[in-house]
């Protein structure tokens, strides 16, 4: 059974506004889930959770994988460019040997035909007078017929040494362009893994945040669980933000979001989950020290702290927890409350003009805390914008100004 957001919104809403032990279980229309069930949802969550992180492992050492497969392929694409230009370079060497060897082919051509009609002649001759002349002659035809023949030989050796290696390396190209073609095929396959794998963890996280918040608005509704972003962070945004952000950070203490509210200040950690009563934040606010020269918390305020840390300082499922608070506090809480307007009528407050007409002037003519100052929509910050129409915030505005 999923309880609808805006029902939870509207619970939590009655949450703040009664603030105390609110047992919002008895919706109309809707079943309290025993406690068995939100166990399962949570132990549903956590397992779901440890998935997602087995999951993230598996993805890490598909994108490892893939790196390596990518310097392979580049590594083999590199030394095929490489046998490439080899044979290219070898490509240019054949045509002069070709024409070495024909030309040593030109030269001992007459010097073979020479030689041989010497010999036939002296075939002929034999037993004649003319015997040992034409005898001497072949021989002498011979002899000199044997240098271009060895230079032929020599050519054509060189001719056949250079096509041998154009083939190695054509072999050996062919072998490369194969593997290049085997890493590619590698590469897509283990890309197509990343985006599946990816795809897993998404939705093991999707389903994971919904089984969270199935228990914890179940737990909220049962006042047995406060939430960060209904609960407290209103509360720290309105009375807090303005000295404890990322540009002023009071004690260097920045509340601008959960992790950093969770981080601490220059004393370490501010909040121990779990232990209100032990928590810095929770002290500080309780002996009335922070806010800081301001009227302090509201007994309904404090023990909305104290009971969030004291239920495990949670944040809620699905919220980010580097998400600024005022993007995570629900619009209602822009609503103008009756906080602090000390001795200010009402209808002057700042607080309670109408800022949704996005009027010409913004902030006006009196503070309770301050001098008056003025400042127009178009020359406000984007902050500041942000800020009036999200919840107004006297300290921070001022600040701001
Ligand atoms: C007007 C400015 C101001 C406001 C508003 C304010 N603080 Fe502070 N805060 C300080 C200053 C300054 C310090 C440094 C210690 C000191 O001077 O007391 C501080 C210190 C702290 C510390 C101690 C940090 C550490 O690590 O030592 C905590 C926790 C704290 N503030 C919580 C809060 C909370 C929670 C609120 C809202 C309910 C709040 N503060 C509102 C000014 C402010």
């Amino acid at each position: 059974m999923l309880i609808s957001s805006r029902s939870r919104c509207s619970t939590v809403l009655l949450l703040l506004l009664s603030f105390s032990s609110f047992s919002g279980s008895s919706l109309p229309g809707q079943e309290k889930p025993t406690e068995q069930q939100i166990a399962s949802w949570k132990q549903e969550a956590d397992m779901l959770l440890e998935r997602a992180i087995k999951q993230a492992k598996t993805l890490e050492a598909l994108q490892e994988l893939l790196l390596e497969e990518q310097r392979h392929l580049s590594q083999t694409k590199q030394k095929l460019k490489s046998a490439e230009e080899t044979v290219a370079k070898a490509d240019e060497t054949l045509k002069p040997l070709k024409e070495s060897v024909a030309k040593a082919e030109a030269e001992l051509k007459p010097l073979a035909e020479y030689a041989s009609k010497a010999k036939e002649a002296a075939e002929a001759a034999k037993g004649t007078d003319q015997e040992k002349a034409t005898a001497d002659a072949a021989a002498k035809a011979s002899a000199a017929e044997e240098p271009a023949r060895k230079k032929l030989t020599g050519a054509q050796t060189a001719l056949a040494t250079a096509e041998q290696m154009i083939a190695e390396a054509k072999k050996s190209q062919e072998i490369l362009k194969a593997n290049v073609l085997k890493v590619e095929k590698n590469i897509s396959k283990t890309e197509n893994e990343i985006t599946d794998a990816r795809k897993k963890q998404a939705e093991l996280l999707t389903q994971e945040v919904n089984f969270r918040k199935q228990y914890q608005t179940a737990l909220i509704d049962q006042g047995k669980l406060v939430s960060f972003t209904h609960g407290v962070a209103p509360i720290y945004a309105k009375r807090c933000l303005a000295c404890h952000n990322a540009r002023t950070a009071k004690g260097r203490y920045n509340m601008e979001n959960y992790a950093s509210i969770m981080k601490g200040g220059e004393s370490g950690q501010v909040i121990d989950p779990g232990d209100g009563e032990l928590s810095t934040l929770y002290i500080m606010c309780e002996d009335g020290s922070m806010p800081k020269d301001a009227d302090p918390l509201s007994p309904e305020e404090l023990s909305l702290i104290k009971k969030w840390i004291d239920t495990g300082a949670i944040l809620d499922a699905g919220i980010s927890p580097s998400a600024e608070l005022i993007t995570v506090i629900p619009k209602s809480s822009s609503r103008p409350l009756p906080i602090h307007i000390g001795s200010h009528s009402r209808s002057r407050h700042w607080r309670f003009l109408q800022m949704e007409s996005r009027s010409p002037v913004l902030g006006t003519t009196r503070f309770c805390c301050g001098t008056p100052k003025m400042v127009s929509w178009s020359n406000a910050s984007p902050t500041l914008q942000k800020e009036f129409t999200t919840f107004n915030t006297a300290p921070m505005v001022l600040k701001l100004l």
